[in-house]
């Protein structure tokens, strides 16, 4: 029985698809069945799956999303489970920005994800949400469908601005909606330990932290073999072994699992 893990954050471009495509690499390395959800209509992870065209896929999660809202049947999970190299992934396309909009007009419109992904948790060790960088309906519904919250959180980027934010509103997803909802914790991405600045902002975000919220030892430092990874659409796992960051997603994956025991 597969937990739901969304991966989040309240800034754009801090990690987030990355983060996925290479816990999710890491997680399968480990043996476990994994399957990675692009709930973010730039697509940029279906890109990472090494997806050329996105507008040529036949059904995505925007599709998946739609046929919620209209009570129309769902499609056969083989019809919109797409795989590469032993991790499964739901693709994403702009599809779902229409979705976001509809979704705000719609009764019981935060479950939605949910009901999606509910019946493939039998079929999977992990299911990762990657989801886009604002608040609106389409996150609420990641979080709603979700066990626990990884936070993506770039030091470099004033870190701590709209942290408090991000985690108001898990803690009313909680309440409200989802009371299994957990944070699992807070991942420090693009984070050169050796740093001043890295140091100094993961020393405020722990000591504003500790004792509520953990800090994944697991940092992912910043290199230009993500983006490399990136443009090639290979995780690092294949495309960089060796490498810190690839080490660091290992890592992150094991400090996960062993919550698990
Ligand atoms: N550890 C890293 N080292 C260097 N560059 C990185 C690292 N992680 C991510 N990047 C780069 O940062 C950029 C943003 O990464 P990514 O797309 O994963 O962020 P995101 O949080 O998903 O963004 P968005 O909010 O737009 O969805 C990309 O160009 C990626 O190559
Ligand atoms: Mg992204």
């Amino acid at each position: 029985m597969a937990k739901i893990y969304m991966i989040g954050s309240f800034k754009g471009g801090v990690g987030k698809s990355v983060s996925t495509i290479n816990l999710a690499y890491s997680l399968a390395e480990m043996g476990k069945k994994v399957l990675a959800v692009d709930f973010d209509s730039q697509a940029n992870l279906t890109t990472c799956f090494g997806v050329d065209d996105v507008t040529a896929i036949p059904v995505t999660i925007g599709d998946l999303m739609m046929a919620q809202i209209e009570d129309e049947a769902m499609p056969e999970p083989s019809e919109y489970i797409m795989s590469r190299n032993g991790v499964d992934f739901i693709p994403s396309s702009m599809v779902l920005s229409a979705v976001d909009s509809k979704l705000r007009l719609e009764m019981g419109a935060e479950g939605m994800l949910g009901r999606i992904l509910d019946p493939l948790r039998d079929f999977y060790d992990v299911i990762l949400i990657d989801t886009c960088p604002s608040l609106g309906s389409l996150t609420i519904n990641a979080m709603a469908a979700a066990d626990e919250v990884i936070i993506a959180v770039n030091p470099q980027l004033l870190a701590m601005m709209g942290l408090q934010d991000f985690l108001k509103t898990v803690s009313k997803i909680k309440n409200r909606i989802n009371n299994k909802l957990q944070v699992a914790g807070i991942l420090l991405t693009m984070c050169d330990a050796r740093t001043n600045l890295c140091k100094v902002i993961t020393e405020e975000v722990a000591e504003t932290f500790l004792g509520q919220i953990r800090i994944f030892k697991s940092m992912v430092p910043s290199t230009v073999k993500v983006g490399e990874s990136v443009y090639y659409s290979e995780p690092l796992i294949e495309y960089a072994p060796e490498n810190k960051a690839c080490e660091a997603y290992r890592n992150l994956a094991k400090e996960l699992m062993n919550d698990e025991g």
